[in-house]
């Protein structure tokens, strides 16, 4: 699986804070694929749906994962940008992310994140903590598999009792 992931966060990109949950997510998915790009962008809506562009048309990534500004704040604009740049939503993804969570804690709900399919490639925010990806990626990654299969069409559909084409 070709994987990739951008972070989103102003003061990742200015240099002024490092980034841990962009990094955890790599490490957390080692065994399901491989991070072909990993970039960090500000919180700018043009600038986030262009690197995804780019990891959907131009890197054909299987997966990309965000991290961050999917909440309430002037500048959290991910899942917007997301948004525009997706074909079909796929919205019991963050459903289930922040039921999960919300067990854990009630901020859960605070996260508008989205997810979404363009061309072949599945696009999944998360939100910005290292904790929050964590146990946002838990939730995920039993169905991770049977998603990448569906969406690469080798797997009919879930009522097919997941045969293969
Ligand atoms: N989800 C989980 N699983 N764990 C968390 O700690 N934090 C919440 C929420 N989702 C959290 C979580 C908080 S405090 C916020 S403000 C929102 O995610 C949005 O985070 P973001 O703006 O960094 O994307």
């Amino acid at each position: 699986m070709r994987i990739s992931v951008l972070t989103v966060s102003d003061r990742c990109a200015r240099g002024e804070t490092e980034d841990k949950s962009g990094p955890a997510i790599s490490e957390i998915l080692q065994s399901f694929g491989e991070t072909v790009c990993y970039r960090v962008v500000p919180d700018d809506r043009e600038r986030i749906a262009a690197a995804l562009t780019a990891m959907c048309d131009d890197i054909h990534s299987d997966l990309v994962l965000t991290t961050g500004g999917t909440g309430l704040a002037p500048r959290d604009v991910t899942p917007e940008a997301t948004k525009a740049v997706i074909e079909k939503e796929a919205p019991g993804i963050p459903e289930a992310i922040r039921a999960e969570s919300m067990k854990i804690t009630p901020r859960a709900m605070l996260s508008r994140a989205t997810a979404g399919v363009r061309g072949k490639t599945l696009i999944i925010n998360l939100p910005g903590s290292p904790k929050a990806v964590k146990e946002s990626l838990a939730v995920v990654l039993p169905v991770l598999e049977h998603a990448m299969e569906t969406l690469s069409g080798k797997t009919l559909s879930c009522g097919s009792e997941g045969k293969k084409a």
